[in-house]
């Protein structure tokens, strides 16, 4: 219904605090990147398919019958190229749109806050980027950020947050376990570690009290769809250890845990005994719950972390291989460029993600110049020769004509407004948007057309959609005519 009759909710004024505050992140970033010398060039919307990343956007071709134009996921190569055409510093605030499963802090189509320069590395990229934050900080919020901002491996973040968007506005780390655990009594745990696998856990304060038995099982199974196989716990509570694994503690384990989490009293620990990527997932989540149940963020506060060191591929389960962690056009590091031959997928990316308060904010890195080292990215990627010419030989063919060293980043303008608002949807800060179900219900886009469109751009609708459509247009009919009887003066003009 907000949706539906948004012009009205748009009249709140908390609703239009949100939108004034995106207004200002928009001229700060105008301003800061003008005053750096940065010029804002426009890249095309209609553009062409590229099957790496989200799923497209298709427009149908009404000159090429059969042809689609693809709505840009970002403008990445665009600004590729226009380093190679000699434009050393660029920035656009570009819209991107991306066909993927929506969540609070995803939207259909959305804004980045995109730039890229030639002959910078990391560093000079990390350090604009900290300039723009600090003056949107100061001008959005009042807010003096303190920088350079911190810097944290991947390898830490993961083993640490159990994720790689750490969000450091409170301690509760994960601790790994298993050093303590490899010769315990408590088969579950001792078992997966021969096999291969860790025990790692976390202590929540005050959760000896806060958490039943039943709370406790709730959880068990809410981590079940992380694909945890259990969650063994145990409070430590006047000085003993209780709950149902206690007593597969050995006094020497008890002494062990107290050391590791410098236990004062008064603590619930949780274990999560599994595959490495099990334990992170599952305990990242965790981690976010317990939070939030026991009240330990502080609230108003924005902590931004750089984490760093990325690998350069990582495995989609969901694909079945082997994908870029962030875009197959990111340059290994020295020693990963050597493994791109032999093992490409333990080689390291010059890549960079902005975290702030467990979101991802923004990412960018280090780009491949050379034609030869895009080839081997191609190649680990599981692509054919035939394959990569098809979709990039113009970028091959441009990285052979003289191209600078580059690198860049982008920032997702909508996430970062939604964080500085303090809401949990990014629909609070966009106009117009879409619903959960990328449908807009005040214009009803999307909405079927005419089959005399249709027959323009060489486009049919598969009959098994018939019974929808059809449903479709009955409804949109039914609402304009509901819309007609209301209030509508055309009868008396
Ligand atoms: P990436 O894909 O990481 O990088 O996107 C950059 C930032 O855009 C935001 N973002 C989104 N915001 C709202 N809704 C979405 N569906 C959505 N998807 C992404 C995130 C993210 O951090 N071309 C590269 C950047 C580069 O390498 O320079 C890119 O697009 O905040
Ligand atoms: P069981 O021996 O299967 O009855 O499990 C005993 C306790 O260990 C229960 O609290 C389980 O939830 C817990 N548990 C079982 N498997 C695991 C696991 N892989 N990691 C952590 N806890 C587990």
């Amino acid at each position: 219904t907000r949706l539906k009759y948004r012009y009205l909710d748009l009249r709140r004024p908390s609703v239009q605090k949100a939108i004034i505050l995106r207004s200002k992140i928009l001229r700060a970033t105008h301003e800061y990147f003008d005053q750096h010398g940065f010029i804002n060039i426009e890249t095309p919307e209609l553009g062409k398919s590229s099957p790496e990343g989200a799923r497209d956007y298709l427009v149908p071709s009404r000159i090429y019958p059969g042809s689609f134009y693809a709505l840009p996921q970002s403008p990445q190569l665009f600004k590729q190229l226009l380093m190679g055409a000699g434009f050393d510093k660029y920035y656009q605030l570009a819209r991107c749109f991306r066909d993927e499963d929506l969540r609070g802090d995803r939207q259909p189509e959305f804004t980045q806050i995109d730039m890229e320069t030639s002959f910078l590395d990391e560093k000079g990229v990390q350090d604009y980027t900290e300039g723009l934050l600090k003056k949107i900080m100061k001008d959005v919020m009042g807010i003096d950020l303190k920088t350079p901002i911190a810097r944290m491996s991947w390898n830490d973040s993961m083993n640490k947050y159990g994720t790689d968007k750490p969000d450091t506005r409170y301690g509760m780390l994960i601790h790994d376990l298993s050093p303590i655990f490899k010769d315990s009594d408590f088969r579950v745990f001792s078992g997966v570690i021969a096999d291969g696998g860790y025990v790692k856990g976390i202590a929540v304060k005050n959760g000896a009290k806060a958490y039943s038995r039943k709370k406790l099982d709730k959880k068990q199974d809410y981590i079940k769809r992380y694909h945890a196989k259990g969650l063994a716990w145990v409070k430590y509570e006047d000085g003993d250890f209780s709950g149902p694994v206690a007593r597969f503690l050995t006094d020497e384990d008890k002494e062990a845990l107290k050391k590791e989490f410098n236990l004062e009293g008064g603590e619930l620990i949780v274990f999560v005994a599994d595959k490495w990527k099990v334990c992170c997932d599952s305990l990242n989540h965790l981690r976010r719950e317990f939070a939030k149940e026991t009240d330990i963020i502080p609230k108003h506060v924005f902590d931004f972390v750089w984490v760093v060191d990325w690998p350069l591929f990582e495995y989609d389960e969901g694909r079945g291989r082997w994908v870029a962690a962030h875009h197959p056009f990111t340059m290994p590091d020295d020693e990963g460029i050597k493994l791109l031959d032999t093992d490409p997928h333990k080689a390291h990316a010059r890549s960079y993600d902005i975290v702030m308060n467990g979101d991802e904010m923004g990412g960018g890195s280090i780009r491949i110049h050379k034609r030869s080292i895009q080839e081997k990215m191609f190649k680990a990627l599981g692509f054919t020769k035939k394959r990569a010419y098809e979709q990039f030989g113009y970028l091959m063919d441009a990285l052979d004509m003289g191209f600078p060293p580059h690198a860049g980043l982008a920032i997702g303008l909508d996430r970062f407004a939604m964080m500085l608002a303090e809401k949990d949807n990014i629909r609070d800060v966009q106009a117009f948007p879409k619903n959960a179900n990328a449908s807009e219900p005040m214009m009803h886009a999307p909405a079927p057309v005419s089959k005399g469109q249709l027959s323009e751009l060489g486009v049919e609708v598969d009959s098994k959609y018939s019974d929808s459509v059809k449903k479709t247009e009955d409804h949109l009919e039914d609402e304009a005519q509901k819309d007609a009887d209301k209030n509508s003066t055309w009868d008396k003009n």
